[in-house]
């Protein structure tokens, strides 16, 4: 009688992580799977893979596969090829299939970082999609919070933000301190299956 201790369900779930150069895409994943960081930047090359294996509670495990996604198109070149040279141009229709869920990153110690935030979303609302049709649940991540000189409070400025753009919610986070990047993820996860 009674559910079997053995019982167990286990979920992956591609997660993508998007937004401009060099805001911390790498670093957030590095300090969240690994729990590094190192100062030193090399960009992202079209994408890489890393993944985080969560014992959710007793009976569930989560397998996020996380999508570290450059922040600038990679350009390939064959200009040896006589039909001319091809352009991989935006792989991110590719890279975003079949994705539940997405954080985009902005850099709080440069504003154009932000601006592009919108461009991100938009994106990836059109470009993936949840089964039912729904646009796939997105966090944002403002990144970098341990540089922030000044105290200014933009929480209702963000969470208005956050609406309009179809964002779940939105975090300060640190990859260099390790700030919050566990809570976001969790809070993502929270969503994603509720989604389930
Ligand atoms: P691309 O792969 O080029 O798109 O960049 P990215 O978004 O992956 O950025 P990356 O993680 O490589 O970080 C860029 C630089 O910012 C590196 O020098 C990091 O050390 C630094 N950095 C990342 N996160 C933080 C943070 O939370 N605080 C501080 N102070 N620096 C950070
Ligand atoms: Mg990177």
């Amino acid at each position: 009688a009674g559910g079997s201790v053995f019982e167990c369900k286990e979920y992956l779930f591609k997660v993508l992580v998007i937004g401009e150069l060099g805001v911390g895409k790498t670093s957030i994943i590095k300090r969240y799977v690994h729990q590094l960081f190192s100062q030193h930047y090399r960009a992202t090359i079209g994408v890489d893979f890393a993944l985080k294996v969560i014992n959710w509670d007793s009976k569930t495990l989560v397998r996020l596969q996380l999508w570290d996604i450059a922040g600038k198109e990679t350009l390939i070149h064959f200009s040896h090829v006589t039909l001319g040279q091809e352009r991989f141009g935006n792989m991110t229709r590719v890279y975003y299939k079949e994705a539940v869920g997405a954080f985009v990153v902005f850099d709080v110690t440069r504003g154009s970082t932000f601006e592009a935030v919108s461009k991100w979303k938009h994106d990836l609302d059109n470009k993936v999609k949840l089964a039912n049709g729904s646009p796939i649940p997105s966090v944002l991540l403002a990144n970098k919070c341990d540089q922030k000189n000044d105290s200014s409070n933009n929480t209702t400025l963000m969470d208005n933000f956050c609406k309009e753009t179809g964002f779940l919610g939105w975090f300060e986070t640190s990859a260099k301190d390790n700030i919050n990047v566990d809570e976001a993820a969790r809070f993502l996860v929270e969503n994603i299956l509720a989604n389930d």
